[in-house]
């Protein structure tokens, strides 16, 4: 009865369990390595060992450089994210930053409330504008104006102004709050398309640390930005958490979402 080795292949039971074990094996490679990389660009492009990194949630690059070869696209962000950049800054910030912003005004608005296409900047969160300055001053996000301008800025410079930027009051739009009317994208996502809802961190159910006040942003800038993510030509969300939920977007969608967003406030609201 206990004979070792050849008998135990002969039990259909241990045949059948290493023979499925090995096609299921070969199976998930083919599906992790060859059709996921071949199906989503971004897949190859960052490499592979950032997206294992990313579907696992951790850092990819533990010192050293990125793994990343594309050179000439700008790269993932290395701005860290902190709840202290949030705290309320002291009126010598606003003051220094107020300054520093008439320089910002041709495009961003007098008050922060952008006139043409560029975002709107009152009332946005003071981490959002130092991420954002960060990652223009690194190369990290592509813009040549913002660029241009970010470089020329000092950390203290990129601070009170950010301080400034949030003292001023938010866009005249109301905040969205959950209910049925909501457009299903915003409200609800698109599970089985992998989508999250919008309202899950930029407000509404939850504002996810970094995640911009897009409220009462110009129509063509939302757009712009989104089809942006997809195209793969902004990355610097990390986590690929932008360009994870526009990936199954369509142009519809995208305008459906950014006309919402983009929304006035009706008489009386702020
Ligand atoms: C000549 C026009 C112009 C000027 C001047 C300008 N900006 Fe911008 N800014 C833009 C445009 C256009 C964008 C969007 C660029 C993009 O697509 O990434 C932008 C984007 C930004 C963003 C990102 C906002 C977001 O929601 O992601 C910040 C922050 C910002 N600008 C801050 C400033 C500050 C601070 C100054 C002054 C020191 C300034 N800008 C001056 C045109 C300008
Ligand atoms: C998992 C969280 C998450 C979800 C879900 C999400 N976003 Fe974002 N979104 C972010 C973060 C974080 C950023 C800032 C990325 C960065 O650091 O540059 C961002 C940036 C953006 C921007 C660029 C704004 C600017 O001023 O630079 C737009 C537009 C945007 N999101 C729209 C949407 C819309 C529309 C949806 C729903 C279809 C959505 N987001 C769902 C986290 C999310």
């Amino acid at each position: 009865m206990h004979e070792a080795g050849p008998s135990s292949w002969r039990n259909p039971w241990i045949r059948w369990s290493v023979v499925s074990l090995v096609t299921l094996t070969v199976l998930s490679v083919l599906v992790g390595f060859v059709w996921l990389p071949s199906v989503h660009g971004d897949f190859t492009a960052q490499g592979l060992w950032a997206s294992i990194c990313r579907a696992a949630g951790v850092p990819s690059t533990w010192g050293g450089t990125s793994p990343a070869g594309a050179a000439n696209v700008p790269q993932a962000t290395n701005v860290v994210l902190e709840r202290s950049m949030v705290r309320a800054a002291g009126s010598t910030a606003v003051g220094r930053g107020a300054t520093l912003a008439l320089n910002c005004t041709m495009c961003h608005g007098a008050q922060g409330m952008s006139g043409s296409s560029a975002p709107n900047l009152a009332g946005q969160y003071p981490e959002v504008v130092i991420k954002q300055l960060e990652d223009y001053k690194a190369g990290k996000r592509a813009s040549p104006i913002m660029e241009a301008l970010a470089k020329n800025l000092s950390e203290r410079d990129i601070a009170d102004l950010a301080a400034y930027y949030a003292y001023l009051p938010k866009a005249r739009t109301a905040p969205t709050t959950y209910d049925e009317s909501l457009p299903a994208l915003v409200r609800v996502g698109a599970p089985l398309r992998n989508i999250a809802p919008c309202i899950s961190c930029h407000g509404g159910v939850d504002q996810k640390l970094g995640a911009p006040w897009i409220e009462g942003m110009p129509k063509d800038y939302l757009v712009a930005q989104l089809l942006a993510f997809r195209k793969g030509e902004r990355r610097n969300d990390s986590q690929a958490q932008m360009r994870n939920v526009v990936r199954a977007m369509t142009d519809a969608e995208i305008d459906e979402v950014s006309a919402f967003y983009a929304r006035k406030a009706s008489a009386g609201e702020r």
